[in-house]
């Protein structure tokens, strides 16, 4: 669909951020906080909880990101000038925002954030009934044995949402004797094998996620699962099959009973389903907490449609992302959770971000002038301190980095691992100067022969431009609104780039490339992938 689009490089807010972000890209990043004793209050966000103002569900701070109040105003007249109020209002109104595949992007309402589109619904009891027979042990297996260990087939959207989710939420709402939940997402044999090898097949049940019912790795697990099962109880297999899927009769063709088919609308994207069926697993493992997490990410729809862009926090998440990455050319974000229960986080935002932004082609049809999605990459803290951080200290490249910080229990290790995140964002940021470094080996008692060979090796550049998430405590209700967060940062990004962020054609590509050395055609790829494709049948040939 063509529409009036004018790309942001035209905005005349473009021409006014460039000329900021030269004036402010040599000065260092601490320096913004000399004379400026109201820096890191004027630029912190709360997100208050709308049922208890007085409680905060999460501040964002951002005093430590290169921005000055003429950048930030800029980037807000951006924001204007793109018209991003219309974008917004329209994705909360069902119109089709994703306008290459003519349809709504209306995740949002399977988490009661905005009605369903014209026409639809986006009803879930069967599979509430379902996830909740399931917890209480009432649904069982053919030979009448509860089911008691559900295993989430499904890859990309369909695996990553969940997976977060039940990582983060399980522990802290046990209770109750619910099954045991696996997630199964990569077609090398070895992950499914593994889950395999500790189930009993009466009492465990195959949940297939796939909103196209027709992803490779996904239909070849369910496969092997089939296979497992019949080999292992018989034919009588339908009990230990559910679905979850956009594609209800390729389900069906498949051998799942119509109504363990769980219906995944089309205008809910993959990586925007953890709110849909596609979240059975999380219902399965945390019952009723599962609509907390719900209204978390109803609360920050409401805060992003009804909020002023000033104080409009995915608003400002997107804006400075986009300022990190056209106007200071910052080529890569790493999301830093604090939590153990987050650690699968950056890889959920690698896909919502990479997927949804990662493109060139705009809403008229031209290629964008402008960079767009950043490369996404992370890790758990305190984890990547003794490993990758150290290029962030030295290297020779600018990194965008989120911390995300829930605060917890004041315990010990607990109190260590915020004091690490906060350290971290703040040495970062900082850095240590030669003079610094020569000072700390002084006191260390070096020599001067010494000093002058080390002290240029402990030298940091600082200067990395961070945002810090602090969460009082990682709940159903604040992971519900910071996923919702990101996910609304991302539409921001695509609305003003002038992007699509709800199609995936890009990955169609390999998709094709696989399917044809599947089926014998590597002579027609290029030399290079024709020998590799020789050699590898050779190895196997060789494995057996
Ligand atoms: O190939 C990419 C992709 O389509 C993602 O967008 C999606 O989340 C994932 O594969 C899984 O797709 P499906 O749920 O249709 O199996």
């Amino acid at each position: 669909m063509t529409e009036l689009f004018t790309a942001p490089h035209r905005l005349p807010a473009w021409t006014v951020l460039t000329a900021n972000a030269l004036h402010l890209a040599d000065q260092p990043l601490a320096a913004f906080f000399e004379n400026d004793p109201g820096r890191a209050e004027r630029l912190s966000l709360n997100f208050a909880d709308p049922a208890d103002p007085g409680q905060s569900v999460l501040i964002a701070d951002f005093s430590k990101q290169r921005l000055d109040d003429d950048a930030i105003a800029g980037l807000i007249r951006l924001a204007r000038e793109a018209r991003l109020d219309e974008g917004i209002r329209r994705l909360f109104s069902g119109d089709a925002v994703n306008f290459t595949e003519g349809r709504a992007a209306a995740h949002m309402a399977m988490r009661g954030g905005c009605p369903p589109p014209p026409g639809h619904g986006a009803k879930t009891h069967a599979m509430r009934a379902f996830a909740f027979g399931l917890r209480d042990g009432t649904i069982t297996g053919s030979s009448g044995k509860p089911i008691r260990h559900l295993v989430n087939i499904g890859i990309g959207g369909s695996d990553l949402g969940p997976r977060l989710a039940f990582e983060a939420l399980a522990a802290s709402c046990a209770g109750t004797d619910r099954p045991e939940i696996d997630f199964v997402a990569n077609i090398d044999p070895r992950e499914l094998d593994a889950v395999l090898a500790r189930s009993e097949a009466a009492s465990t049940l195959f949940v297939v996620a796939s909103k196209s019912f027709g992803t490779a790795e996904t239909l070849a697990n369910a496969k092997a699962a089939r296979q497992w099962l019949r080999a292992h109880i018989g034919d009588d297999i339908g009990a230990h099959f559910a679905a979850v899927s956009n594609a209800v009769e390729a389900a069906a063709a498949f051998g799942i009973r119509p109504e363990r088919v769980f219906p995944l609308p089309d205008w809910v994207g993959g990586r925007y389903s953890v709110w849909s069926a596609v979240g059975l697993p999380v219902l399965v493992a945390i019952g009723d907490a599962f609509d907390k997490f719900l209204s978390g990410a109803a609360a920050m729809d409401e805060h992003f449609l009804t909020t002023p862009f000033e104080h409009n926090l995915p608003v400002w998440m997107g804006l400075v992302g986009l300022w990190n990455t056209d106007f200071l050319a910052i080529e890569s974000l790493a999301a830093l959770p604090y939590s153990h229960g987050l650690r699968s986080f950056p890889a959920w935002l690698q896909q919502l971000e990479m997927e949804s932004n990662g493109k060139h082609t705009l809403r008229d049809g031209g290629r964008s002038e402008t960079a767009t999605a950043p490369i996404v990459w992370g890790g758990v803290g305190t984890v990547g301190q003794h490993a990758f951080h150290q290029l962030l200290y030295q290297g020779t490249r600018k990194v965008a980095l989120d911390f995300i910080v829930p605060v917890g229990a004041d315990e010990p290790r607990q109190r260590a691992l915020v004091d690490n995140a906060l350290a971290q964002a703040a040495a970062l940021m900082a850095g240590r100067d030669l003079a610094t470094a020569r000072d700390a080996l002084t006191r260390r008692g070096k020599t001067a022969a010494e000093i002058d060979r080390i002290a240029p090796h402990l030298v940091c550049g600082g200067n990395q431009p961070s945002t810090t998430l602090l969460l009082p405590r990682l709940d159903a209700f604040r992971l519900g609104a910071l996923l919702a967060l990101y996910e609304h940062k991302i539409f921001v990004q695509g609305w003003i780039w002038g992007i699509n962020p709800f199609d995936q054609y890009g990955v169609e590509l390999g998709k094709e490339m696989a399917r044809a050395l599947a089926t014998g055609q590597a002579a027609s790829q290029d030399a290079s992938t024709a020998r590799l494709a020789g050699l590898a049948e050779t190895f196997r040939q060789r494995t057996g």
